[in-house]
């Protein structure tokens, strides 16, 4: 059966801002300067990225802040459709972060979605045990990106600026 799957509509945006969430972040009080960059941005700079790289199965991607993962479905589907690397390799070298636990969730899903559509072996329980490791809800200026892991309170205090941080936001 011919795969009808197409990356330019499952990265489209153009009826993205609904009613409910446009409220949902008006009402927030957090100002996470939300904006999702559209498919025709997300390609430009997904296509300065060099083909050996895309290629190289030991390669890793680190998307600071996922929003609702437009980056981050498109390195996948370049690496698994374009570049034939297996979608727990891809899946395994992809890292993101974000502060919104709503964009994690739907982040998450839109990534069940993908896999679903174009890796005919994928399994959503490897793909979940995956992603709970590699794709975390969490202040990207609290983390430990060296060894992937929040900063401890230890850490935090023994650096003026990560303890001057946490102090205003607590504010
Ligand atoms: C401008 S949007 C970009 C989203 C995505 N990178 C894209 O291009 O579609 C910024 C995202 O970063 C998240 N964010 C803001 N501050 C953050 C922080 N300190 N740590 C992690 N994520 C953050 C926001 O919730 C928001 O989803």
């Amino acid at each position: 059966m011919e795969n009808k799957f197409g990356i330019e509509q499952f990265l489209d945006l153009s009826n993205y801002a609904t009613d409910e969430r446009v409220s949902r972040r008006k009402n927030s009080e957090v100002n996470s300067q939300e904006f999702f960059t559209p498919y025709s941005i997300v390609k430009r700079m997904c296509d300065k990225v060099a083909p050996e790289d895309w290629a190289d199965p030991d390669k890793t991607f680190c998307e600071p802040c996922m929003g609702n993962a437009q980056f981050v479905l498109m390195i996948l589907y370049r690496r698994i459709h374009e570049y034939n690397i297996d979608w727990q390799t891809a899946l395994n070298t992809l890292f993101a972060l974000e502060l919104m636990q709503d964009n994690i969730d739907e982040g998450r899903s839109r990534i069940h979605e993908l896999l679903r559509n174009i890796s005919p072996d994928y399994d959503p329980e490897v793909a979940d045990e995956i992603m709970d490791r590699n794709i975390v809800c969490h202040d990207f200026f609290l983390w430990n990106f060296d060894e992937w892991r929040p900063y401890t309170d230890e850490e935090i205090n023994s650096d003026k600026k990560l303890k001057e941080y946490v102090k205003k936001k607590k504010k």
